[in-house]
């Protein structure tokens, strides 16, 4: 049974600021998107990637893959469909292009270009030990604050806090995240028509489940280029590995 990567890329990445949509931004000269399927096909278990472009931009994004192949040991076989007005459904959408074949999906963010192999390779073999979810995770430096619901509150009113969580029982999670095929497609089977945003994360959907998460150690440079000064961070890190 092979092991497939769906890369949801169909966000348009407004907290970066005015341009392209996020995932066809450089980073080195290198659209991020390139560098989040090299991330993923990096992986020798990994034989098929599906990147979910945005719903208008398929062809567009096929033609910027094909412009930078892959080589050497990271070939696997790239597939593009167009995604959906949310993440859950960008991924919905990428999930059905997978063959009968596949018995493990990883779910990686095209935000996430500079994940490590290491961390990939952990999430697949966790797994194939029997995970029927798997997720990467890193303790918060920051301290959290649960806020209260911003209805009835005027515009320009400061938000009140309602909460601090422990902190030593907060994580922060990455992606790729790992599934048993079959559970992955239960869980946005049956939360496929909820409302608004939809879920912000995979793993979210299968413990709503009741399906058992676990976690593996996340790692620094999978970090989610998010906002302008991400852009700077992933240059660093670039820089960095080619010295
Ligand atoms: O917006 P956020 O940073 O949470 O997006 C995470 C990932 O989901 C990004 O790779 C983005 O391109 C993708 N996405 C998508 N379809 C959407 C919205 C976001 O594929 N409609």
């Amino acid at each position: 049974a092979r092991t497939a990567a769906v890369i949801p890329a169909a966000g348009r990445g407004v907290r970066l600021g005015p341009g392209a949509p996020k995932a066809l931004r450089a980073l080195g000269g290198t659209p991020m998107l390139v560098h989040a399927v090299r991330a993923m096909a990096a992986s020798r278990a990994v034989s098929l990637v599906v990147v979910v472009a945005p719903p208008d931009g398929a062809p567009e994004v096929r033609a910027l893959l094909d412009d930078h192949p892959l080589t050497g040991h990271d070939r696997a076989e790239v597939l593009v469909v167009p995604g959906g007005e949310t993440r859950q459904e960008s991924v919905r959408l990428g999930l059905a292009a997978l063959p009968a074949d596949v018995a493990t999906v990883l779910v990686h963010d095209a935000a996430r270009p500079l994940v490590p192999v290491d961390t990939v390779d952990a999430v697949i073999a966790a797994v194939r030990e029997g995970a029927p979810a798997v997720v990467p995770a890193l303790p918060l430096a920051d301290t959290v604050k649960q806020v209260g619901p911003r209805t009835g509150a005027a515009e320009g009113e400061p938000e009140l806090v309602t909460g601090t969580p422990e902190r030593a029982l907060l994580r922060a999670v990455q992606t790729p995240q790992g599934f048993d095929r079959r559970t992955l497609d239960a869980a946005h089977e049956k939360f496929a028509a909820q409302e608004g945003e939809g879920a912000t994360d995979d793993a979210g959907m299968v413990e709503r489940l009741g399906a058992p998460v676990v976690l593996v150690p996340g790692h620094e440079e999978a970090f989610k280029v998010t906002r302008p000064l991400d852009l700077v961070l992933a240059e660093a890190v670039l820089a960095r590995r080619r010295a």
